[in-house]
C-alpha cells in the first residue's frame, strides 16, 4: 500500500473565502474585505474604503460562519482525517495592533475545534491566509514596517496558547512566495516597488521563524510548516538561455523556502538584492532567529505548471495562471487557463524533497470548474474526479517509486467557496455543491456532487480505490 498508515486525507479552506459574517462579533476589516468581485480576465478591484452598493465576496461568502457544524459533519461523512482552515486575523485582533484579543472571535474557532474533535478530524491551522488586518495597512504600511512582526507574534502567541494541546499542525503564512506575484493579497502591499516587497518579505520570513520557535517553546509537540504557492516551471527549450531563465524564475519563487528550510538567505538572492540596490532591514539577532526558526515540514499548493525561459523576467503578476511569456503545447487547460499537469505533481514532490529533505504535504489541489445542477439537484462532475484521480496517482507514484515522504493531501475547497483570484463562485472546486452565485445570492444549501462519493471511497480505502477506474 503506497499511502502510509496515518496519511492525512482531507480538505482545505481560507477564512475570507468561506466564512462571510465579515463584521460579526467584533471582527475588523482585512485586505480581503475591500476586494470586489472580478472574473476570468477581469481583475478584482481594491477599494480604499467600502463602497455602498458594491458587492464584496468575502462579506457573505458561503456563510460558513453560521454553517460550520453542518459543513464539518459533511467532512466527517467524507472520512476526513484532517481539515486545513485559516483563522481570520481580524476576528482575533480587529485592527491588528490591539493588546488584548477579541474573545468572541476566539470562541468561534473554539467551536470549530470542538466539532473537529467530536469527529476525530485533525486540524491544520493557517495563521495568515490572505487576511492581513486593514488597520495594519493603514497605520503602519503593512509588512514593510517591522512593527507588524510584533503584531503578528502577539496574534500567533494567542493562538498557540489558547489551543495548546488541541492544535499541533500549523502553517505560518499561506503561499508566502505570493509576495512576489500578488503582494496586496499576500500582505497588504500595494506598491509595485521591488524594494518594498523584499523588505515586507523579509519581515514575514522573520515573523515566521520567530513564530516557529515560539510554537515549539509553547508546545514541543507542535509541528510548523512552510506553505509555498506551487510555482514550478519547465524550460521552454534546451536553449541554455531558456534553462537559465527558468532557473532564475524558480530562484525568485523558491528563495522563500530556502530561507525557511535552511535558515538564511541563499547567496543567489543576496547577490540579486545587492545588484538591485535593495538593503534588507536586518537588525542584530535576526540571523540567529532565522537560523533557529526553520520549519518542520514543507507544504504547498499544486494546481499547474508553467513554461519559462529567456523571456521570463522581472515581476510576474497574477495567481497560479501566471503569464510567463510561454504556453505549454503538451497540456490541456482549465476554463480559467490553468494548465492541467498531474505528472508535474510528481516532479514537484521530487524537486522539493531533494532540495529540502523535509516531509511534504499537499495542502491544496483541485480543479476550478463550472458545474451544472441537474433538475433533480445532482451534479455530475467526472472532470473533477479525473483531475483528482490523476493527481493522486502521481502522488502515490512519488511515495512508492521515488520514496518521497508525504504527510497528507487536503484538496482545495472541499465545499465550493469564493475564488481567491477572481472572487467568483462559479469557479467551483468542491465535492460539496453550495448554492450561492457570483452575486452572493442563493439558498446557501449544501449538496453532494458525484465526486463526493468518489473521494469518500478513496479516503476509506486509503487510496486503493484510485486503481479501480484508472
Ligand atoms: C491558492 C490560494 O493560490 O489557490 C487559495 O491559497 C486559492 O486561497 C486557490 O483559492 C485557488 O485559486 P482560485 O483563484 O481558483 O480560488
Amino acid at each position: 500500500m503506497a499511502f502510509p498508515d496515518g496519511f492525512l486525507w482531507g480538505g482545505a479552506t481560507a477564512a475570507n473565502q468561506c466564512e462571510g459574517a465579515f463584521d460579526a462579533d467584533g471582527k475588523g476589516l482585512s485586505t480581503a474585505d475591500v476586494m470586489t468581485a472580478g472574473a476570468h480576465g477581469i481583475k478584482r478591484r481594491v477599494t480604499p474604503e467600502l463602497e455602498p452598493g458594491t458587492y464584496y465576496p468575502s462579506h457573505t461568502a458561503i456563510d460558513h460562519y453560521h454553517h460550520y457544524r453542518e459543513d464539518i459533519a459533511l467532512f466527517a461523512e467524507l472520512g476526513f482525517t484532517c481539515y486545513r482552515f485559516s483563522v481570520n486575523w481580524t476576528r482575533i485582533f480587529p485592527e491588528g495592533d490591539e493588546e488584548q484579543p477579541n474573545e468572541a472571535g476566539l470562541a468561534f474557532y473554539d467551536g470549530i475545534l470542538d466539532e473537529l474533535e467530536r469527529h476525530g478530524i485533525e486540524p491544520l491551522v493557517t495563521i495568515s491566509h490572505f487576511e492581513t488586518p486593514l488597520g495594519l495597512v493603514e497605520k503602519y504600511g503593512s509588512w514593510e514596517n517591522r512593527a507588524v512582526v510584533d503584531c503578528y507574534l502577539r496574534y500567533a502567541r494567542t493562538l498557540f496558547t489558547r489551543w495548546r494541546g488541541r492544535v499541533h499542525l500549523w502553517l505560518t503564512f499561506n503561499e508566502i512566495n505570493c509576495m512576489s506575484t500578488q503582494p496586496w493579497v499576500a500582505a497588504g502591499i500595494a506598491s509595485e516597488d521591488e524594494g518594498v516587497r523584499m523588505r515586507a518579505a523579509y519581515h514575514q520570513l522573520l515573523a515566521s521563524a520567530l513564530a516557529t520557535q515560539m510554537a515549539h517553546e509553547i508546545d514541543p509537540a507542535n509541528r510548523v510548516g512552510a506553505m509555498y504557492a506551487g510555482h514550478f516551471a519547465y524550460p521552454a527549450s534546451p536553449d541554455p538561455a531558456d534553462v537559465i531563465g527558468t532557473m532564475r524564475f524558480m530562484q525568485r519563487m523558491l528563495f522563500y523556502l530556502d530561507v525557511m528550510c535552511h535558515g538564511s538567505y541563499p547567496p543567489y538572492k543576496l547577490r540579486e538584492l545587492e545588484r538591485q540596490g535593495i538593503a534588507l532591514p536586518v537588525e542584530p539577532g535576526d540571523a540567529e532567529a532565522l537560523a533557529a526558526g526553520t520549519v518542520d515540514f514543507v507544504s504547498y499548493s499544486y494546481y499547474n505548471t508553467h513554461v519559462t525561459g529567456a523571456k521570463t523576467r522581472g515581476i510576474i503578476k497574477g495567481m497560479n495562471g501566471l503569464d510567463t511569456g510561454y504556453k505549454n503545447p503538451h497540456l490541456n487547460r482549465s476554463d480559467w487557463g490553468w494548465t492541467i499537469d498531474p505528472t508535474g505533481l510528481r516532479f514537484s514532490l521530487n524537486l522539493l524533497y531533494e532540495r529540502y529533505r523535509r516531509p511534504l504535504m499537499i495542502v491544496e489541489n483541485g480543479l476550478g470548474a463550472v458545474d451544472t445542477v441537474e433538475e433533480d439537484g445532482s451534479v455530475h462532475d467526472p472532470y473533477r474526479i479525473a483531475y483528482m484521480r490523476d493527481h493522486l496517482l502521481e502522488l502515490e507514484c512519488a511515495i512508492e517509486h521515488d520514496g518521497v515522504p508525504v504527510m497528507g493531501y487536503t484538496m482545495w475547497g472541499p465545499l465550493d467557496i469564493v475564488s481567491a483570484s477572481t472572487g467568483e463562485m462559479k469557479k467551483r472546486y468542491g465535492v460539496i455543491y453550495v448554492d450561492v452565485d457570483d452575486g452572493g445570492c442563493g439558498t446557501f444549501a449544501r449538496s453532494r456532487k458525484d465526486s463526493f462519493a468518489w473521494y469518500q471511497k478513496v479516503i476509506a480505502t486509503n487510496g486503493a480505490s484510485l486503481h479501480e477506474d484508472a
